[in-house]
């Protein structure tokens, strides 16, 4: 199945808004028919080659028809916010092959983000914009060495995992046990294990601070090492370490344009504490453990509460700080993809521009060729005094009322802990002083934003 596409012959020209609006309409519906079989979306790619005309970065995707829909009636279009199903779960990951693996921050930078791309070659695995990757990672070789060192085993022992099936110890500390960041709990079942009075009282119900403090950046390996000797049995690892878990990425590509792939933007944890260099588990495998052309287990998840107006033709504002701006990237090229006409408003912030301005070429491709209507950006370290997004947000004040009056969708994705806190109290105090109605009616407003889903968060 081909699907049509009315400007492909444009030759290296964009379309225009009244013929993006024709096309998007038909393709908006094509691809819900597509979703209704919960097939993949594999267009017979003009849309390559009108992307990679324009300056995408389309090289790694190959392009080809092997649609195998059956046609069948379009569902409403409610049914977008549809979950997918998948038979690859946590428990039963998708071996994925990684594309790209690629740094998106400058040498000079003092983080290490990293844009990912990961293989998708299978009918079964279909995402939405918004939605979210599991990726399992394994801990790094020199964590397994150390800890395997200081209980005094080879590796070589036999253990039950977590579900009674025998492997060696060595594969149970890579892939099965959380040696990482310490669990309160892992302090718990340990202390249990023996009679350190030291470590009863740190366990003790009345010492709740004094314990947070003591996980604070300490991982399973300093607990050996400042008690040693209680493990005596290889299979006592099970009872005191929590499981590994899988971590969540924000997806930031869109199936539309890439049908074969799924991408995410990655901040490597990276950070020395009590005398040790510790890297996050999952990031720390994606920075230095996930080289172009290797394997990594992954799922699919899906977050109906991010999702993309069902009306294409409606205004989006996306505030998407740090690795806040996967979903939105994923967003702009959803809508590039289907061609929707909605206006689109990106705020961005990092610390510096020269090092850290995530996806700047594209973004800035994408307002020149009127996909992003607006960017703001703000760089937080590049002058003396903090510049963040919710002060770019103050500045355009009264643009940002006028959009949502004109029925915004107000989006936030990253930090949960201060700034998607900030950028809604912006928000109100916006509301407040453009409508000049005051604060209370900034909350009844935001209130009603959000009983009509047009304010939604993905922070974490
Ligand atoms: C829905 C969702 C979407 C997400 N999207 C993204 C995304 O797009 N991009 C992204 O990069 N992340 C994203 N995350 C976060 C991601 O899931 C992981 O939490 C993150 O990569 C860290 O995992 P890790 O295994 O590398 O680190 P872990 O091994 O889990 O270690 C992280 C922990 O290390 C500790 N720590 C970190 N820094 C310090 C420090 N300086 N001092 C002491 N302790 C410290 C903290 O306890 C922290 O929680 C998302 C999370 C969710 C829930
Ligand atoms: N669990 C983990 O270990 C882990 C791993 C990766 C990412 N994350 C989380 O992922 C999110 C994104 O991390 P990131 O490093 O990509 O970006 P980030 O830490 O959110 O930083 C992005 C930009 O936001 C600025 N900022 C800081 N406080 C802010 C506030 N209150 N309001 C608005 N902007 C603010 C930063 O400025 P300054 O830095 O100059 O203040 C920086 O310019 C954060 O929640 C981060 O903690 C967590």
């Amino acid at each position: 199945m081909r699907v049509f596409c009315c400007f492909m012959d444009t030759n290296a020209r964009l379309p225009s808004r009244e013929e993006k609006r024709d096309c998007g309409v038909r393709n908006v519906h094509t691809y819900i028919q597509m979703q209704t079989e919960r097939q993949r979306f594999r267009m017979s790619f003009q849309w390559g080659d009108l992307v990679s005309a324009h300056g995408y970065d389309t090289s790694h995707v190959t392009f080809k028809s092997r649609n195998k829909t059956t046609q069948r009636d379009a569902m409403e279009p409610q049914e977008q916010q549809v979950a997918h199903k998948s038979k690859y779960t946590r428990n039963s990951p998708f071996q994925s092959t990684v594309l790209v693996n690629r740094l998106l921050t400058g040498a000079a930078s003092e983080k290490e983000t990293r844009h990912i791309e990961l293989s998708l070659d299978t009918p079964e695995m279909t995402y939405t914009p918004g939605d979210a990757v599991g990726i399992l990672p394994t801990n790094r070789p020199e964590a397994v060495a150390e800890v395997l060192q200081a209980l005094g085993f080879t590796g070589e022992e036999r253990v039950k995992d977590h579900y009674g099936v025998e492997i060696s110890l060595h594969e149970a500390v890579e892939s099965r046990l959380a040696v990482g960041k310490l669990a309160r709990g892992s302090v718990n079942s340990y202390a249990k294990l023996t009679d350190n009075a030291t470590l009863k009282e740190l366990t003790a119900p009345e010492n709740r601070a004094r314990i947070e403090e003591y996980l604070w950046g300490r991982e399973f390996i300093d607990l050996l090492v400042e008690h040693p000797g209680v493990i005596a049995e290889p299979q006592q690892l099970f009872t005191v370490l929590q499981r590994l878990t899988p971590r969540m990425y924000s997806i930031a590509s869109s199936q539309a344009m890439h049908p074969d792939a799924v991408h995410t933007t990655v901040r490597v944890v990276r950070y020395d504490a009590h005398g040790r260099h510790r890297q996050g588990v999952c990031s720390g495998h994606m920075g230095e453990r996930a080289p172009e052309g290797g394997k990594l287990p992954i799922f699919l998840h899906s977050n109906n509460n991010f999702r993309l107006p069902v009306d294409p033709t409606a205004p989006i504002i996306m505030i998407g700080p740090g690795t806040g701006v996967a979903p939105f990237r994923a967003f702009l090229q959803h809508r590039m993809a289907l061609a929707e006409s909605g206006d689109t408003w990106l705020f961005f912030g990092e610390q510096r521009e020269a090092t850290d301005f995530l996806y700047k070429e594209e973004f800035q491709k994408m307002a020149a060729d009127g996909v992003l209507t607006r960017l703001d950006v703000a760089f937080s370290r590049d002058q003396a005094e903090k510049l963040y997004v919710q002060h770019r947000m103050h500045q355009q004040a009264k643009g940002l009322y006028r959009w949502l009056e004109n029925g915004a969708y107000f989006y936030v994705c990253g930090d949960a802990s201060r700034m998607a806190k900030d950028v809604e109290t912006a928000l109100l105090e916006t509301i407040a002083s453009e409508s000049g109605k005051g604060a209370e009616h900034a909350a009844e407003y935001l209130a009603q934003m959000k009983k009509q889903k047009r304010y939604q968060r993905d922070v974490y």
